[in-house]
């Protein structure tokens, strides 16, 4: 039995022994094809690439590590200057941790330093949507709404408003256009500013467009827009969540920025190292940066490895080969292929309820009953069902529960690496119709 202290207690995991281009291997021999990013939307680049190895290997050989408050490096202070020369307008700081989660708890941390320092001491509530994924600190799991993931801890975490999500499959009336149900779910984020103290809000904080928890729920056009005049009226920061979506995973180098807004603070990981190295990021304004310069003069946040050198240096290599290569063009194109072929397999099958999605972050959300948008009964595990069948026929997606509620509900994601061909497009549907008619025939 292993020694290591695994996630799935009680499932044995197939061991990877490499991977290449969108493909990867385990001990077997099994070959899979790779709709899934590394398994969790992360590997924008596939698995291996000879100028980010190189980039690795000689950071490692100048120098590793040195913590960023005795000395800075130039991997960092580079990727720095390509992020924020790239930001949404206004976005002009960028600060490094090592992952999603810790960007997610760093925003969170900036948001309230700013307040204290300026006076705002008062505002310590953090609005949320439902539907959604933050990550796994307690501040993540708090602000997220996974409730399987959050109901052991939520007597010790931070107590967080939720309101909805753009859920427009389930919750957009039929006499609603896009641009009104966005306004009304806008709205209701309003409503419940008016039913605490207002000036108690510190943050709203959403993934742009939504990710694995949701099942890749794009926001109606104009809900962000209002989103942020609300947080102006009322003082509160707005932060975007894109460390999923964010980085060209939606064919828009920020998703926000597709939005036609700026947040107060952006979080990216994924796509930032993409999966080469752990890192993430938040990107922030010259107002919160110069109201602690002026103030503190120290951000009271910050990890052992924020802005470890070897991480900067993969980063700022994954970020140049998206943009010389134009992937981000690849994206579009190939999510654009990805819609149609999932459209043609499986408008007419009765189990899926909704295909949905941005660039190369598509879903198609079962159902037990297309017409009453029924959702299966949890117990019966469907979409572990569907990982497993898929991976028999060596595809690998993402396929998630609770879809509905953080409880009832299945719904799978594909989002392949942005090098993704159209041929593999098609292998991936093909393979994936095959895995949902397998999961399900005995249902
Ligand atoms: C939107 C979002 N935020 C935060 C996180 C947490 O990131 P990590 O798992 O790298 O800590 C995730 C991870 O899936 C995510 O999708």
């Amino acid at each position: 039995m292993s020694s290591v202290f695994h996630r799935a207690l009680n499932r044995k995991l197939p061991l990877i022994t490499s991977g290449e281009g969108i493909y990867v291997v385990d001990d077997s021999g099994k070959r899979y094809l790779d709709a899934s990013s590394g398994g969790v939307v992360v590997s924008a680049l596939g698995h291996g690439n000879n100028e980010v190895a190189q980039a690795i290997e000689e950071q490692l050989r100048k120098v590793p590590y040195f913590h960023g408050g005795v000395f800075t490096n130039q991997p960092m202070e580079e990727l720095a200057v390509h992020l924020v020369s790239r930001a949404p307008t206004g976005l002009k700081k960028a600060f490094f941790v090592s992952g999603g989660s810790e960007a997610v708890e760093t925003a969170v941390l900036l948001a309230r330093q700013y307040a204290v320092e300026t006076g705002q001491a008062k505002r310590t509530r953090i609005i949320a949507r439902r539907n959604s994924y933050h990550g796994a600190t307690l501040h993540g799991l708090a602000i997220g709404a996974n409730i399987m993931r959050r109901t052991p801890f939520m007597d010790i975490a931070p107590d967080i408003l939720h309101v909805p999500t753009c859920y427009a499959y389930r919750e957009k009336l039929d006499d609603e256009t896009e641009e009104e149900y966005g306004l009304r779910v806008a709205d209701e984020f309003e409503a419940a500013i008016l039913r605490v103290p207002q000036d108690s809000v510190l943050a709203f904080v959403a993934e742009t467009v939504g990710g694995n928890g949701s099942g890749a729920m794009p926001p109606p056009k104009g809900y962000f827009k209002r989103v942020r005049e609300i947080c102006n009226k009322y003082g509160i920061l707005l932060i975007c969540d894109e460390v999923l979506c964010g980085l060209g995973r939606t064919g828009d180098l920020h998703a926000c920025a597709a939005e036609g807004i700026t947040p107060d603070i952006l979080s990216v990981a994924k796509g930032l190292g993409a999966g080469f190295v752990p890192i993430g990021a938040v990107m922030t304004t010259d107002a919160i940066h110069e109201a602690i310069r002026n103030g503190s003069g120290a951000f009271r946040g910050g990890f052992t490895y924020s802005g470890q050198a070897v991480a900067c240096a993969a980063a700022l290599k994954v970020q140049q080969i998206v943009e010389r290569e134009n992937l981000i063009s690849n994206v579009r194109s190939m999510g654009e292929a990805l819609r149609q072929a999932l459209i043609s397999r499986f408008s007419n099958n009765s189990y899926v309820g909704d295909i949905r999605g941005r660039g190369l972050l598509q879903c198609i959300e079962l159902v037990s009953d297309r017409s009453s948008k029924d959702a299966f009964d949890s117990a019966l595990g469907v979409n572990s069902r569907v990982r497993d069948a898929a991976m028999a026929r060596g595809l690998l997606v993402v396929p998630s529960g609770g879809t509905v509620d953080g409880r009832k509900g299945d719904h799978v994601v594909i989002a392949p690496p942005f090098i993704v061909t159209h041929d593999a497009v098609n292998d991936i549907v093909e393979r994936l119709g095959d895995a949902v008619d397998k999961a399900l025939e005995s249902l």
